[in-house]
């Protein structure tokens, strides 16, 4: 007999053992996908080759996200039952057609500078935080917000949750997707992955950035260069050419003083902060979509791009543009527009 081949009988210990240690793998993997996930962002793709080195990223032109809470998501997004009096949703203020936004000069019920502009809702999961004040880093807090502040939605989980449990389509739509059912975070978690459905692939700018020179016409590509030499691209940059860092509104002179009326929005990042050295600084917002969201700034005080950009190059850099360096930048910020669901802004 040879001593070194195992019997048949130590060979089956060894099988069996194989076998439940692999049975035991098989339970942690299946456990470890079955654990609810934690509100994530979208993953951003590593960007491929050409324009790997530009301060700009492509929006994915795919993000995987779960159809049905999707659909789910998007039915309460547009659904007026989540207001006290029944008449306004999410929609009221984010509409698909005007960039995401309500293009008014304050949100709805706003009085003149003491509310704040309202920001688009399209790509606000690629913002590192969201707001203008930055206040708020996950959707599913920010939504929490939304629907019990007095001056947007003035409702209350309570209530909410008995209007919505009335309906059978809504309890139904609810148990088939979480185990829970109908509940506040599940209505923030649906709400919160139809945002992140909200994105806008494919601008002509992304065309470019990914390869395809043609996308852009030579004045668009001026204006891109300068908007890189002049150093808006300092604060506006990454993936949503902007919503990536805090900055002072005014760097090179007092904007805020020089508009008049200054009121408690104008503080900016102070109101979440109360630092002294936060005073009139805001999240740098997104310049995706932005040719179809006037007015601009968290004020709503600048009526079109020319005049945004005028205020931008005096305030923020201290270099004024010339008319057409103006237009050139005004065509390269056009650019940026999307789309969503397949179709251009
Ligand atoms: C009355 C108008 C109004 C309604 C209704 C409204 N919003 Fe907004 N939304 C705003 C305004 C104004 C801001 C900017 C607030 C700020 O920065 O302080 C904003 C900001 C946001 C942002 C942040 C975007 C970013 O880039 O930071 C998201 C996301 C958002 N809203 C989603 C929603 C959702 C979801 C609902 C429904 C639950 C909703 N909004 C209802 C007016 C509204
Ligand atoms: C020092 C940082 C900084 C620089 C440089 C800068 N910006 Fe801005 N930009 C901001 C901040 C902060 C805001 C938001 C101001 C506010 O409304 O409170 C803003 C707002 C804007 C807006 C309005 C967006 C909206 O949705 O309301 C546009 C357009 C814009 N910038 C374009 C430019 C251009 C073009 C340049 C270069 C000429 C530039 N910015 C340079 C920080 C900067």
């Amino acid at each position: 007999m040879d001593l070194f081949s195992p019997s048949l009988h130590v060979k089956r210990r060894i099988y069996l053992i194989v076998l439940v240690v692999l049975a035991c793998l098989v339970a942690l993997v299946w456990q470890q996908f079955q654990t609810s996930q934690p509100l994530t962002r979208p993953k951003v793709e590593q960007v491929e080759v050409k324009w790997a080195n530009e301060p700009i990223q492509p929006i994915p032109l795919t993000i995987d996200l779960d159809r049905d809470q999707v659909a789910l998501g998007k039915q309460l997004f547009e659904d007026v039952r989540l207001s006290k009096n029944n008449q306004i949703s999410c929609l009221s203020c984010h509409s698909y057609s005007t960039g995401g936004t309500d293009r008014a000069m304050h949100e709805t019920g706003g009085e003149k500078f003491g509310a704040i502009n309202t920001l688009s809702v399209f790509n606000s999961s690629f913002n590192f935080r969201l707001n203008w004040s930055g206040k708020f880093e996950q959707l599913a807090q920010q939504i929490d917000s939304l629907l019990q502040n007095p001056k947007v939605m003035g409702s209350n989980w309570q209530d909410i949750i008995v209007k919505l449990r009335s309906s059978s389509q809504y309890r139904q739509a609810f148990a088939r997707i979480y185990p829970d059912g109908l509940t506040p975070f599940n209505v923030k978690d649906a709400i919160a992955t139809f945002e992140q459905s909200l994105y806008t692939p494919n601008s002509r700018f992304d065309q470019f950035l990914r390869g395809n020179a043609q996308a852009l016409t030579a004045a668009e590509k001026e204006g891109y260069r300068i908007f890189k030499d002049y150093g808006c691209v300092s604060c506006h940059q990454g993936i949503n050419v902007g919503g990536n860092m805090f900055q002072r509104f005014g760097v090179m002179g007092d904007y805020l003083a020089n508009r008049g009326h200054v009121t408690k929005a104008d503080l900016g990042r102070f109101n979440v902060t109360h630092n002294p050295a936060d005073r009139y600084v805001f999240r740098v917002p997104s310049l995706r979509n932005v040719a179809l969201t006037p007015p601009y700034f968290h004020d709503g005080s600048a009526q079109n791009l020319e005049q945004a950009i005028a205020v931008m190059a005096k305030y923020q850099l201290g270099r004024p543009l010339s008319k057409q360096q103006t237009d050139l930048i005004t065509q390269f910020l056009g650019t940026l527009t999307g789309e969503y669901q397949g179709k251009p802004l």
